[in-house]
């Protein structure tokens, strides 16, 4: 029997300086895509695919995301004095059980390895979920993609991440990994490299921002030099946990959207909209309007 996947790490200490000024004092995972914070839609994701305890890795000027996932009593008090109950309801709905939350802090900005590793007391000794926040993978219908992953899990056993094809001239932006294919859903790994030339680019597959990893990877990561951009960069703790155990890939069939750019925000913003029966009709009229237009 695989042990379960049950807790899952939330890096949020960036800086989010690609936002400023709206991010001067609010975190940008908490700019809204629609009316939820992109985290939230991150959370919902984890939620739908069993995850049962959510760490957030946070940083100086992020408490707010902690209140976030907070009841607020007096919000509370006044939406029930105010009959509005509905409401009252879905906030209940979105709000984590007592208990089900940890919250640490990457008190330095020293890469995406780091941020993991500041979580590794309260991870222990067992496999984990990572969803790095700024990727929104949407998926109107079916199920989620951390959902897919835990499943091929459930089937491969050893790490998973998710991959999406993007164009050539984005591979120096993700990480890339090279794929053999097997039966089944998910593809073995033959190789990984973190943001590389076009020309060393073992494929266009890049790492969507899905991980699952095994605790092994906490050790690697204590000894991992800085790497790409002087950062300490999880993608080489995973070459090195490759060399004694295996990691697959899952394609991701939906739609991502990485919100840390201004494009990606806004098109993730377009698309949730789209996909929201009491938003869309409206919207879309005005949208094709906006666009005759220009
Ligand atoms: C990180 C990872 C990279 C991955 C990317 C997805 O890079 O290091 O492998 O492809 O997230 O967003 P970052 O965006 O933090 O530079």
């Amino acid at each position: 029997m695989r042990k379960p996947i049950r807790k899952a790490i939330l890096p949020v200490a960036g800086l989010g300086t690609r936002f400023l000024p709206a991010t001067k004092a609010v975190p940008k995972e908490m700019l809204p895509v629609v009316d939820r914070p992109v985290v939230q839609h991150v959370v919902d994701e984890a939620l739908a695919a069993g995850i049962e305890h959510i760490v957030f890795v946070t940083g100086r000027n992020k408490a707010v995301i902690e209140d976030h996932f907070d009841r607020q009593f007096e919000l509370e008090r006044t939406l029930q004095e105010r009959g509005k109950q509905k409401l009252l309801e879905e906030l209940g709905d979105d709000t984590p059980k007592p208990g089900t939350t940890s919250f640490t802090r990457q008190q330095l900005p020293l890469g995406l390895g780091h941020a993991v590793w500041c979580a590794r007391d309260i991870i222990a000794d067992e496999p984990f979920a990572l969803l790095l926040p700024d990727m929104l993978h949407f998926t109107p219908e079916g199920q989620g993609c951390l959902s897919d992953m835990v499943e091929a899990y459930e089937e491969t056993g050893g790490n998973v991440v998710s991959v999406y094809e993007v164009p050539d001239d984005q591979v120096h932006q993700y990480g890339i990994v090279g794929v053999e294919p097997r039966p089944g859903k998910a593809q073995a790994i033959t190789s990984m490299v973190e943001k590389p030339r076009r020309e060393d680019a073992p494929s266009n597959l890049a790492i969507s921002g899905r991980y699952i990893l095994q605790p092994t990877i906490f050790d690697l990561l204590a000894r991992q030099d800085p790497g790409a951009g002087g950062e300490i960069q999880l993608t080489d703790a995973m070459l090195k946990l490759n060399e004694r155990e295996r990691f697959f890939s899952v394609t991701f069939e939906g739609r991502v959207y990485d919100c840390g750019s201004k494009i990606g925000f806004l098109m993730a913003n377009a698309a949730y909209a789209l996909s929201r029966p009491d938003i869309e009709p409206q919207y879309r009229t005005e949208l094709a309007a906006l666009l005759a237009q220009d």
